[in-house]
């Protein structure tokens, strides 16, 4: 049984009344947006200082790293980092820095179990809690303090299933003070009782806002993926709403018309629809019938983007019929979906706005969620000017 506070089933709840009067959540109106900003190099510098340097960002799922020794590396935010789980079960966040000469210290680019980091260039050793507990021919270094030589570590949260990191503030992460309520939804997506399925990494062509507003999009999923998922959807029944700096978000599957027929207890709300949900400033949680994509936007430059995509699955996958149903769903929705058809319209999107052929987006009316986007942005940034 869903308890009927669960605002995710509230937002539902208007996607029914949606359905059932026959009529879009809000009066139509349209607005605009500046392509300046999804062009412009000094407005991306200017939105990585004021977004990304302020805000945590979702760097991974403890799922990728359940057990002590786990490890994984993430050069995206501009500082080199190590993301290791301790003997003490603690998830920490280092700058994968030696402390010696700076040598990057780990290059595992995908998840990796180790009981210490040795430094390739001189063998300094660290422990997983990021002590230097080991310097060969430390009688070189005569009252060299080891314990002041600990790997640099920067704020990381780990709740809900999710880790975050902040690796431009010294203070710790205020996680539910930044969530809202929308940690009620993230803890209802059971992401913290989940298996890591497959990652994959994707390298793109356009600006990372196109890729966000994407999946903030109803109106183009019968349309854009009609070859693959679009068939699945009702067409243009997608409600969103924002909470503080979030976005809750959800798409009407064809079963919708299931639940006009049963009381709010019955609804299934991971069969009648899809949520897409933004978790600000740059990840989308879509939360799929039988596993959940998580999906974060690095931005590169003001036309580039690395995507990191991890499926999360809810069983721990033994069989190999199982194994194969989740493999088929990786490819069909990492490959097909988000690559194929997602992802290349963002870049086709990126071309036609260098061409200076518009001067604005046109932002209609079953594009709420694009809106709401732009107001969070305009809340951080401050109004596009060319510069
Ligand atoms: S730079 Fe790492 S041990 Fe020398
Ligand atoms: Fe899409």
């Amino acid at each position: 049984m869903i308890a009927t506070e669960d605002p995710r089933v509230k937002l539902f709840g208007t996607l029914v009344d949606v359905v059932r009067k026959d009529r879009p959540q809000f009066p139509f109106q349209i607005s605009k947006a500046p392509v300046g900003q999804y062009t412009d190099p000094r407005w991306f510098s200017h939105e990585w200082q004021t977004i990304f340097k302020q805000s945590p960002i979702i760097a991974g799922v403890s799922c990728l790293v359940p057990e002590p020794g786990d490890h994984f590396t993430n050069d995206l935010l501009g500082v080199p980092l190590l993301i290791a789980r301790g003997k003490d079960g603690r998830l920490r966040c280092f700058h994968n820095v030696c402390r010696h000469r700076g040598v990057r210290l780990s290059n595992a680019d995908q998840v990796e179990r180790k009981k210490t980091f040795s430094c390739p260039y001189h063998h300094w050793t660290y422990d997983l809690e990021g002590r230097l507990i080991f310097v060969p021919a430390e009688e070189g270094f005569p009252n060299l303090d080891k314990n002041c030589l600990s790997l640099k570590e920067v704020p990381l949260v780990e709740k809900y299933g999710l880790i975050w990191v902040q690796p431009y503030s010294e203070t710790a992460i205020n996680i539910d003070e930044y969530l809202g309520n929308i940690v009620v939804d993230l803890d209802r997506f059971g992401l913290a009782k989940s298996y890591f399925f497959r990652q994959n990494t994707h390298y793109c062509k356009a600006n990372w806002k196109l890729h966000i507003e994407a999946f903030q999009d109803g109106y183009h999923v019968t349309r854009l993926h009609n070859k693959s998922v679009g068939g699945f959807f009702a067409d243009n029944l997608a409600v969103q709403e924002r909470e503080k700096d979030h976005i809750r978000s959800i798409v009407a599957r064809k079963e919708i018309e299931q639940a006009l027929h049963v009381s709010p207890e019955e609804w299934d709300l991971r069969n009648h629809g899809s949520f897409s949900h933004l978790i600000w400033p740059n990840t989308t949680m879509i939360i799929h019938p039988d596993y959940v994509s998580q999906v974060t936007f690095y931005p590169v430059s003001e036309e580039e983007t690395t995507i990191i995509h991890n499926m999360i699955v809810h069983e721990d996958i033994q069989s190999e019929k199982a194994f194969g149903h989740f493999d088929r769903s990786f490819r069909l929705i990492d490959q097909g979906v988000f690559a194929d058809e997602d992802f290349h319209v963002c870049q086709q999107a990126q071309i036609g706005l260098k061409s200076g052929a518009n001067s604005h987006f046109t932002i209609g009316g079953f594009e709420a969620g694009i809106r709401q986007f732009h107001e969070i942005l305009y809340e951080k940034t401050g109004q596009y000017r060319k510069v």
